[in-house]
C-alpha cells in the first residue's frame, strides 16, 4: 500500500483522521493479522496501529507503520492521541464500528465513512492475485482429494470434513466459509448446512472455499451420484450456459449489474429465471464476500485486477438445486477463469 493511495481516501471527505476498525482493512493497510488492532490513518498517508501487549512481537514483525502498544482499551489510547494532535473530525467505518464504541468517542465529531477501504480493495495488486491463485488451486485440489475418499452412504458432514481436512493439508489457513455439502432436496437451499443425511443417490452440491495466506477462493461443483435424470441434465446444461454467457461478457467497463442481467436472461430462455434466487456473484479477497456485488443494481464498472465469482443457480423445493461457481480474474481484455476444475457433467457412484 503506497501513501498516495491512502491519501486518496481523504479526497472530498470532511475528516482529518480515519479510524479503521475492521480487521480485513487493518490487514490490508498494514499487514497486521492480530485479533485486536485498530488504525488511525492521517491525510499525509501516515498510519498508526494500536494493539495490545500480546501483539508486541507480532506487530513489530508484520508492520512498518508506527505501532502503539496500549495497556488498556484501544479506543482510550486513540482518543488520547487525537486530543494531543488536536484532531476532532474523525472518519469511522460506519458498517463496522459498534454503537457502544461509537458512543465512547463523544468528545469527537465522528463522520461515517462507508466502504472507503473496501473500494480500494476491489482492484487487487499482483501480490494479492498470486495469493488468490494459490488459494484457488488448493481449493480445487482439496475437492479432488475428498472425492477420491467419497463412498456411497457417507454423510454430508463426513464429506465436508474430508474437504476441510484436505484443504488444510494442501496449504489453506482454513475454510473461507462453512463448507456446503448438500444432497438431494437439501441442495435446494443455496446455503445448506451439511448434516447427517447419507449421500446415496441423486444430486450432490458442493460449495467450498479456502483462505490461504489470508485470501479467499470460492467454487461450487455438482456431482451426480448414480445416473442423472433428464431433468437434471437439462437443468445442468442451462445453468452452465448461463454461467459461460456471463463469463464471456466480463471485461473492463462492463457493469457488475450487466453480468447479473446476462445470467438471468439465459435462465429466462429456459424458463428457469424464477428459480434463480440470489445474485450472480461477488468480489472476494481478504473477505469471502466483498464489493462488487454482481446483483441487478450494482453500477460498479469492472476493472482489470478485480476478482469475482460467477455462480448462477436454480433451486426447486423438494427436488434440489444446481449451482456452478468459478473464481474469475478481470483482465485488461476480458477475464481469466482461475478455477481449474472441470465443469463437465460429473457422475460418481
Ligand atoms: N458459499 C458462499 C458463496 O458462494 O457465496
Ligand atoms: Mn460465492
Ligand atoms: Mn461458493
Amino acid at each position: 500500500m503506497s501513501a498516495p493511495t491512502v491519501t486518496a481516501l481523504f479526497r472530498d471527505q470532511k475528516f482529518d483522521a480515519l479510524l479503521v476498525t475492521k480487521p480485513e482493512n487493518v490487514r490490508y493497510l498494514t499487514g497486521f493479522t492480530g485479533s485486536n488492532g485498530w488504525l488511525l490513518v492521517f491525510p499525509d498517508g501516515a498510519i498508526t496501529l494500536y494493539t495490545d501487549p500480546r501483539y508486541t512481537v507480532q506487530s513489530a514483525v508484520q508492520c512498518t507503520c508506527q505501532v502503539v502498544i496500549a495497556k488498556g482499551m484501544l479506543s482510550e489510547a486513540i482518543q488520547e492521541d487525537l486530543k494531543r494532535l488536536k484532531i476532532r473530525r474523525v472518519g469511522f467505518e460506519a458498517e463496522h464500528l459498534t454503537v457502544g464504541r461509537y458512543e465512547s468517542f463523544s468528545d469527537f465529531k465522528l463522520k461515517p465513512a462507508k466502504v472507503l477501504i473496501e473500494t480500494l480493495r476491489m482492484v487487487k495488486t499482483d501480490d494479492e492475485i498470486t495469493k488468490i491463485r494459490a488459494s484457488v488451486i488448493t481449493n480445487s485440489k482439496a475437492l479432488e482429494a475428498a472425492l477420491k475418499r467419497f463412498k456411497t452412504g457417507m454423510t454430508e458432514t463426513e464429506l465436508a470434513a474430508e474437504i476441510d481436512y484436505h484443504s488444510r493439508k494442501f496449504g489453506a489457513d482454513g475454510p473461507a466459509f462453512d463448507t456446503i455439502v448438500a444432497v438431494g432436496p437439501n441442495s435446494a437451499q443455496p446455503h445448506a448446512r451439511p448434516g447427517k443425511t447419507k449421500i446415496n443417490a441423486g444430486i450432490l452440491l458442493i460449495d467450498m472455499g479456502a483462505f490461504e495466506a489470508g485470501y479467499a477462493s470460492d467454487m461450487t461443483r455438482m456431482v451426480h451420484v448414480g445416473p442423472p435424470t433428464t431433468l437434471y441434465k437439462k437443468g445442468y446444461a442451462a445453468v452452465l450456459e448461463s454461467q459461460l454467457a456471463a463469463i464471456d461478457a466480463i471485461k473492463p467497463g462492463v457493469t457488475a449489474g450487466r453480468v447479473d442481467q446476462i445470467t438471468r436472461a439465459v435462465l429466462k430462455r429456459h424458463n428457469l429465471d424464477k428459480e434463480f434466487i440470489h445474485s450472480t456473484g461477488h468480489g472476494l479477497g481478504l473477505e469471502i464476500h466483498e464489493p462488487p456485488r454482481l446483483g441487478r443494481k450494482d453500477p460498479t464498472k469492472l476493472e482489470p485486477g478485480m476478482v469475482i465469482t460467477v455462480e448462477p443457480g436454480i433451486y426447486q423445493e423438494g427436488w434440489g438445486g444446481i449451482r456452478i461457481e468459478d473464481t474469475v480474474l478481470v483482465t485488461a481484455t476480458g477475464c481469466e477463469i482461475l478455477t481449474p476444475t472441470s465443469k463437465e457433467l460429473r457422475q460418481t457412484g
